[in-house]
């Protein structure tokens, strides 16, 4: 029989290796051939937990284990399994085993609770695929509709609707994910701290009270495809020019704003990318993030106005469409009490921290009561193939969060 860390070491490692990128980090986009090996491979251990295992319409994956009062809501924990592009193996998946194992132990137990307690598995947190993101958890609150689906391409063109579909769900039906924040006492998520404090600092787990709030937008500029030898200077209506302009201002605007804003251009491209011709359009999305909702209203703005000018002066035309606006969350007080009780009896070290990375908690918390914690990150690196978190640092996570939940569901 396997130990507790050999079961978490196993699982993470089983899930790893459903990766379209072998040798060049992680990347499980979802939807796709990777997302249906781990989904199976979870399937499979919540069956041999014992758990009921369902899908919703939206392609979350859940293992219930009935509590003994039918009318007593349940107690959610989990988080998600896609990953970024050239990921690692931990940003998702260590809450995900974060919950079959606390199924494990309950069960292998007999710990009878009142409350039923669900693991799941999320789809499509990182955005990775479709963009935006927070996808399985926004529809748990309802936020994501029929047309939405059919609007969220990937970079093939494929709409997230159609991928739905031709995975055997049925997108015209995602009304159905929504979930009754009734039914729900509860949603805890583990994850990786994807920054050096846990570490530096020599503590066990992070006990997170504020997510900032993130945006992020899709900046389209249009200027005219002519000829790179022939028009002169004066002129061109370069794309790639006052694009040029706008990213470089962008740090500048969340230096600016202060509290701690930061503001990312992580994708740019150039059409239509040919050496002779003046770039026509030129799409980029930018992140930005704050622990206060006006401060990333602020730099919006700003890259805006940037925008108005250069339409002034160069003739170039834009639009820009905003892929993801969650405002900054506070989680809940009665969970992080409760979790800082259970580290406390468990001889768990801890401090309270704030995210800078967006959660599925956080959509889950303008709903339910909910919590997160966060375990130690190899040189706090993360959304890269280094990502790393020792087995034994992950297992006391759980620990706590399993202490927590027996203590809710008694
Ligand atoms: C997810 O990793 C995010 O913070 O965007
Ligand atoms: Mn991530
Ligand atoms: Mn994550």
């Amino acid at each position: 029989m396997l130990t507790k860390l050999e079961r978490i070491q196993k699982d993470i490692e089983a899930l790893s290796a459903f990766n379209d990128t072998k040798g060049e980090g992680l990347t499980r986009f979802s939807l796709t051939e990777a997302d249906r090996g781990a989904r199976d491979y979870l399937k499979s251990e919540m069956k041999k937990i014992g758990a009921t295992v369902y899908e919703d319409a939206a392609g979350n994956l859940f293992g219930r284990l009935q509590g003994t009062d039918s009318k007593a809501p349940m107690i959610m924990i989990g988080s998600h399994f896609d990953s970024v592009k050239n990921g690692g193996n931990f940003d998702g998946p260590a809450g995900v085993v974060m919950g079959l194992e606390i199924l494990r132990v309950l069960k292998e137990n007999d710990i009878a609770l009142k409350n039923t307690v669900e693991c799941v598995a999320l789809i499509e947190e990182e955005g990775g695929r479709f963009g935006g993101g927070l996808y399985g958890s926004r529809a748990m609150k309802g936020l994501v509709t029929a047309e939405a689906l059919e609007a969220s391409l990937d970079s093939a063109g494929i709409s997230m609707a159609k991928a739905l579909n031709a995975f055997g769900f049925d997108a015209a039906r995602i009304g159905e994910a929504k979930r009754n924040p009734e039914t729900i006492k509860a949603f805890i998520e583990l994850h990786i701290e994807q920054g050096p404090v846990l570490e530096n600092e020599k503590l066990d787990v992070g006990i997170v009270g504020k997510i900032v709030g993130i945006r992020q937008i899709k900046v389209r500029v249009y200027g005219r495809p002519d000829h790179a030898g022939t028009t002169p200077m004066p002129m061109r209506k370069d794309a790639l020019v006052s694009a040029a302009e706008v990213i470089a201002s962008v740090p500048g605007f969340a230096l600016a704003v202060g509290d701690g804003t930061v503001a990312t251009v992580g994708t740019l491209s150039v059409l239509p990318g040919a050496a002779n011709i003046v770039p026509s359009e030129v799409t980029f999305t930018v992140d930005i993030r704050s622990k206060n909702a006006q401060s990333v209203e602020a730099v919006h703005k700003a890259i805006e106005e940037k925008l108005k000018a250069l339409e002034a002066v160069r003739g170039i035309a834009f639009d820009v469409k905003t892929l993801l606006s969650v405002e900054p969350t506070q989680l809940s007080e009665t969970i992080i009490s409760s979790l800082k009780a259970s580290a406390d009896e468990l001889g768990i070290s801890y401090k309270d921290m704030p995210s800078g990375a967006g959660h599925d908690a956080m959509i889950m918390a303008s709903m339910v009561d909910t919590g997160l914690i966060f375990v130690p990150s190899k040189d706090g690196r993360s959304h890269c193939k280094e990502e790393w978190t020792d087995y034994d640092a992950l297992q006391k996570g759980i620990e706590v969060i399993c202490h927590t939940v027996i203590e809710m569901g008694r």
